[in-house]
């Protein structure tokens, strides 16, 4: 069929990575078009990690859809780690004079729905069998149906945003594509609750039944979550039975835990994953099409907004330049960021969480990075600059 549609990008995904690189591409005078396979309403209730980098949070009000982000997100100057109820807080402030933002992504996907909807963007939802084609020929395109109707899509590049679960990396030949994972054998159970904070700052806890976290949304709501077996099935948790697990794992000498009604909960899997490269032809991965790391470093959404801003410099000198040398490097210098950041949220993972049927040996090792954090202020140092992210390039 003849293509009914044509844009300079097309971007397959609304999540972080397609919405903010519509917007950045927006900026630069590119045009695009998103295709999105879930409804407007799922993609803007999905909860999902609610952490900013400083560089994430700049980026969004530079770019325009930053108010209600500035009003209603929280800035942290700090986290606190705790030992076996022992808690130490990591000074953001002091040792590296940067800060983090607590506002929930599905905040900043509803943001950047309604700044893009405003200014004329195209955005289809409820698309469905998206699918790149041509992406190293002369004629890329992306099929797709949509409204009971057969439609295609004809654009120069086409732009991966399209999650884990999504089509864009299958595209990439299983001989030129090199995968890199590990599965851990805990995953979180989250919990979203009606009740004001019981701390001002993260707790990011370590305890002999297991890690705990407890995050927040407003002054009303409270995010926790308990480290669980991957495959716990969500009905084996009672409300009681969380909230008695968060109880035990958060405590700490005079600092009490206010419970309220738990409005949603759900158990997730964690998981690294890398592939390399992130591109092929003119087909370009970004976020979690191309990468997966474990929450506990937060990093997930920042990691996407990086991505697409390799991406919109590399895409803006192809463009307006006819250079396509950023376009080449456009992985090689995406898998920089990814591996520094693979590396932060593993050994954040490793360091708060009980291994199951681990050996006395990598208990005593682990012990002995948790007394290293909690007395040096070098290690705090390293994890606060990871924690509020590394310059944006
Ligand atoms: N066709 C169209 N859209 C698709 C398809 C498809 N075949 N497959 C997936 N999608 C959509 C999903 O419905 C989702 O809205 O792509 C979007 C991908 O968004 P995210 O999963 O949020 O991924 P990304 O934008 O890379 O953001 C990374 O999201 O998963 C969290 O923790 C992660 O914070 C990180 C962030
Ligand atoms: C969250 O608020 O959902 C959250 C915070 C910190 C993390 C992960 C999730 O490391």
């Amino acid at each position: 069929m003849a293509a009914d549609l044509e844009t300079q990008v097309g971007i397959i995904g609304a999540g972080p990575a397609g919405l903010v690189l519509s917007r950045l591409l927006r900026l630069q005078g590119i045009d695009s078009v998103l295709l999105e396979q879930r409804s407007r309403a799922y993609v803007e209730t999905r909860i999902r990690a609610g952490v900013l980098e400083q560089g994430s949070t700049d980026l969004l009000i530079e770019t325009g859809v930053g108010d209600r982000l500035m009003e209603e997100g929280a800035v942290h100057h700090g986290v606190n780690l705790q030992f076996d109820g022992e808690r130490h807080r990591i000074d953001f402030a002091a040792l590296t004079r940067r800060h983090i933002t607590v506002y929930g992504q599905q905040e900043v996907v509803k943001d950047l729905i309604a700044s893009e909807l405003a200014d004329g963007g195209t955005v289809l939802f409820e698309v469905e069998d998206a699918a790149p084609t041509d992406v190293t020929g002369p004629n890329p395109s992306v099929t797709f149906r949509h409204d009971g109707r057969d439609r295609e899509l004809s654009c120069a590049v086409v732009a991966g945003c399209d999650g884990f679960h999504g089509v864009c990396r299958g595209i990439i030949p299983h001989e030129v594509l090199t995968e890199y994972e590990r599965d851990y054998p805990f995953g979180w159970l989250g919990i979203l609750a009606a009740v004001a904070p019981s701390t001002e700052e993260l707790i990011y806890a370590y305890h002999p039944r297991g890690f705990a976290l407890h995050s927040l949304r407003s002054p009303e709501l409270s995010r926790l979550y308990v480290q669980v077996d991957p495959h716990d099935d969500i009905e084996n948790w009672s409300d009681e039975r969380i909230w008695s697990e968060l109880q035990l794992r958060l405590a700490s000498p005079g600092w009490t835990l206010e419970e309220g009604p738990v409005l949603e909960k759900a158990v997730t899997a964690m998981r690294s994953y890398v592939c390399e490269p992130m591109q092929h032809g003119n087909l370009f991965l970004a976020g979690d099409a191309a990468h997966i790391v474990p929450p506990t470093g937060a990093k997930g959404m920042n990691l996407a907004i990086a991505d697409v801003t390799v991406l919109t410099s590399a895409l803006a000198d192809w463009f307006h330049r006819s250079e396509r040398a950023g376009l080449d490097a456009y992985s090689r210098r995406c898998l920089e960021r990814v591996w520094r950041v693979q590396d932060f949220s593993n050994t954040m993972t490793e360091l708060m969480h009980v291994i199951p049927a681990g050996d006395p040996f990598a208990r005593q090792i682990q012990r002995a990075k948790q007394r290293y954090v909690a007395t040096s202020a070098a290690m705090q140092r390293t994890i606060a600059e990871n924690y509020v992210g590394l310059p944006l390039s």
